[in-house]
């Protein structure tokens, strides 16, 4: 039985930070975010868009975009490291925004940037069951490291939603290799309003992973599919892609196998920032829009290219995913909703003082409302309230 992901929506806040300007602000030479990390946009949330608003208007989309009503949702997983209550899961909220029926297995998962690959697991274990139609995971973030901080040019913001059912009209998918490890890269104790990081150890973490998934038993890299990463910033892809190249064949110019093969979504990360649980679906999905919009209009043409994709999920503390996806027939239909890159275009430019003014929470007069279809209302007797933007929304 083919299990994977029938569809994808993006939601990216309307807002961004020229990280040339940040890195002028801070004193920075700007190539340093722009050469050294790879970065050039960051997404900058509203006061109104948490991780409950970024997940709902991901969720609204992808259900509205394919076709399914909420009432055949009977599993709804939210990844995210970004939660706002330590007991109440953001898919309780997520579940009601979305009208959902009450029969819904429903819960979060945490796991750093690692969250929703989990969830993406178990559903498709869930859908092996020969009653169980469809599964929603979430992946919604927001990284926010402290102004000034090292981390602070790889910030970022966004949900992406995935419907997974039998027979995806997008790809199937399968686990290749799992790795786990007890280290102190990224973490956030109780009480810390950032997270804490040991940077260049966290890199050292990650490429060890990366090389752990690649080079498991038996493992027989593909060299003709694509290469789609967990992307805390551009320039570790690189090293990352270097690694694996390594193992393919040694003599093989990584460099240009780079450029061919896991390139494809820096455009599109390097503008949105690091958005953690979601940062390798939002790969996925740049990858079918690029892609799609390059001309490779059917399965054949897009297998010419490449045969299959490897996903490379890496969550800090640390625990690392390699799945492998095949392309659906009806791949195209799918893609051509995406809209990541036009929604990209329209967002609004701020300065950093605009930035700064949003991160601590304020509101700033020339970005007074979202693009979604959901907002965050506010804190009443220690509650959580959210509400409807729109009237097209039962
Ligand atoms: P840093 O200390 O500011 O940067 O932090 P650096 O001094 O190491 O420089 C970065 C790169 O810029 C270096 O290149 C420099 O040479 C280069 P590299 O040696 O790496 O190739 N550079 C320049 N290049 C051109 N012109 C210049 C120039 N100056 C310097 N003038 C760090 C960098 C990534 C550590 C920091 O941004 C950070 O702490 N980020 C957050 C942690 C992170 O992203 N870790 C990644 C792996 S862990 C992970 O992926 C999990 C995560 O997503 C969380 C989760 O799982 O929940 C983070």
């Amino acid at each position: 039985m083919k299990i994977g992901i029938d569809h994808i929506a993006v939601y990216i806040p309307n807002q961004y930070l020229a990280l040339e300007d940040l890195a002028r602000a801070r004193n920075v030479d700007p190539n340093k975010f722009l050469v050294g990390l790879g970065v050039r946009e960051m997404t900058v949330p509203l006061p109104e868009e948490d991780v409950v608003v970024l997940a709902a208007n991901a969720g609204y989309r992808v259900l509205k975009e394919s076709n399914v009503s909420p009432s055949e949702i009977g599993l709804l997983i939210v990844g995210t490291e970004s939660a706002e209550d330590r007991a109440k899961p953001t898919a309780t909220h997520v579940h009601e925004l979305l009208g959902i029926r009450n029969s819904c297995r429903l819960y979060d998962i945490v796991h750093a940037c690692a969250g929703a690959t989990y969830g993406v697991l178990s559903a498709i274990d869930w859908l092996c069951h020969p009653n169980h139609s469809y599964a929603l995971v979430i992946a919604s973030d927001i990284a926010k490291y402290g102004k000034g901080s090292p981390g602070e040019p790889t910030q970022g913001a966004g949900a992406v939603a995935m419907l997974l059912g039998k027979n995806p009209r997008l790809l199937t998918l399968q686990e290749v290799n799992s790795y786990g490890k007890n280290v102190y890269d990224f973490w956030r104790p109780w009480g810390k309003e950032y997270p804490m990081i040991d940077g260049v150890y966290s890199t050292q973490c990650y490429l060890n992973a990366v090389e752990k998934c690649f080079g498991g038993q038996d493992m027989i890299i593909n060299k003709k599919s694509a290469f789609l990463y967990h992307t805390p910033y551009p320039k570790l892809i690189r090293y990352a892609h270097a690694k694996v190249v390594s193992m393919i064949d040694g003599d093989l110019n990584w460099e240009r196998h780079f450029e061919e093969y896991a390139a494809i979504t820096d455009t599109y990360l390097s503008k949105v920032g690091n958005i953690y649980t979601g940062s390798l679906w939002l790969s996925l999905a740049s990858f079918f829009e690029h892609c799609y919009l390059s001309g490779k209009k059917n399965l054949d043409e897009l297998m010419r290219a490449y045969e299959g994709c490897y996903l490379f999920s890496y969550g800090s503390g640390c625990g690392a995913i390699l799945m492998k996806g095949e392309f659906s027939p009806t791949w195209a239909e799918m893609s051509q909703h995406f809209q990541i890159q036009q929604g990209l275009a329209k967002r609004v430019k701020l300065s950093v003082e605009e930035y700064e003014k949003l991160f601590d929470g304020e509101n700033i007069p020339s970005c007074s409302s979202t693009n979604g279809w959901f907002k965050f209302e506010g804190v009443r007797e220690s509650q959580r309230n959210y509400a409807k933007r729109c009237s097209d929304i039962q």
